[in-house]
């Protein structure tokens, strides 16, 4: 673990080859496409290092990485930890309610703690939008990273999903990727639509009237301004959407942040906004279904299509190990990708 003795990371420190300014890493909404391409580029050397037979580097040697955790996760949280790893970093995973959180320390309390005890990089996931934001004001020197707050934002999803796309399409411009379910209580949509809007693509989102941000009307292309969103296309009926479409994602409906009383019924919802074949047909033909996970299978998505020949589902798993170890390289001021050789 390194202490306080050690020079702070600093945030302007050129990582790597190409742009890179941010200290934290909290929604995708300030980052310019170049940034983006920095990380999607080292990403690929990151793929390299893992599908080694011993894949394991001391690039990050020296380096600690903490897990904190407010909700559960099984990708997100694992795939850090698999990263940190890899990259020779000591990685220390806590959960709240395995914590002082459970005595009563604040986040704030709680973030310094960890800070103070020499962390480089703190990944942290809680159900409350803006809780990495407030952490990241708190901390001074070493980086926050946003694992999930509330339903604002998944930044890291969000890059694994524009790199996964990346490696099936080359550019994303001009590429039309549709987003169906509760996407207004999906943390995934929101990250996506700005990481899509830098990259070019076009974006539809689909959902029952319910489960649609406020100020997203059917039709709308609005400005950011009147929604506090990147300009996207609303559809209501699934099979719209879905035409032409060179990306489907599918997303969960977040039962756990709705306050009830949004939806007829499951059965309803899923008989209306279910991805499955027969809408599908409506696609591109060389089109790609995705879903961030965990995934309910009979409900947003059906089990054939989830793992049919156009589901690019595990793959995303996979590259999510790969775009992270990326993040954290760069957010320890990684300068040299001679450390990955
Ligand atoms: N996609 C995602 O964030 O999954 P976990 O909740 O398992 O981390």
């Amino acid at each position: 673990m390194t202490t306080t003795t050690v020079p702070p990371i600093e945030s302007t420190k050129p990582a790597s080859e190409g742009a890179w300014r941010h200290q934290h890493v909290l929604d995708l909404d300030d980052f310019g496409r170049d940034e983006i391409e920095t990380v999607l580029n080292l990403t690929d050397r990151m793929r390299e290092v893992l599908d080694r037979r011993i894949a394991r580097v001391p690039a990050l040697r020296g380096h600690t990485v903490v897990n904190l955790f407010y909700e559960a996760s099984t990708r997100t949280r694992a795939s850090f930890e698999l990263a940190g790893k890899v990259l020779g970093a000591d990685v220390i995973s806590l959960t709240a309610s395995a914590s002082s959180v459970v005595k009563g320390e604040s986040l704030i309390d709680t973030v310094r703690t960890i800070r103070a005890m020499g962390s480089d990089v703190i990944v942290m996931r809680h159900s409350s939008a803006g809780a990495p934001y407030l952490a990241s004001e708190q901390i001074g020197t070493g980086s926050i990273v946003n694992a999930g707050d509330g339903a604002h934002a998944h930044p890291t999803q969000a890059l694994l999903d524009l790199y996964t796309m990346r490696k099936h399409f080359g550019d994303l411009t001009g590429k039309r990727v549709v987003m169906v379910g509760d996407i207004s209580h999906s943390r995934v949509a929101r990250s996506d639509m700005w990481g899509l809007a830098a990259m070019g693509a076009e974006v539809v989102v689909c959902g029952p009237p319910t489960l649609l941000p406020r100020g997203l009307r059917v039709g709308d292309r609005p400005a950011h301004a009147e929604t506090g969103l990147p300009r996207v296309r609303v559809e209501t009926d699934i099979t719209k959407a879905i035409e032409g479409a060179h990306v489907v994602m599918a997303l969960r409906l977040q039962n756990e942040r709705q306050q009830g009383g949004l939806l007829p019924s499951m059965h309803e919802y899923a008989l209306q906004y279910q991805v499955t074949a027969a809408r599908l047909a409506h696609a591109h033909p060389e089109h790609l279904l995705m879903h961030p996970g965990p995934k309910n299978e009979g409900i947003e998505i059906a089990g054939d299509v989830a793992s049919g020949q156009h589901s690019i589902i595990e793959e995303q798993v996979t590259n999510g190990v790969a775009v992270r170890a990326a993040l954290l390289y760069l957010l320890c001021g990684g300068t040299a990708t001679e450390a990955l050789r």
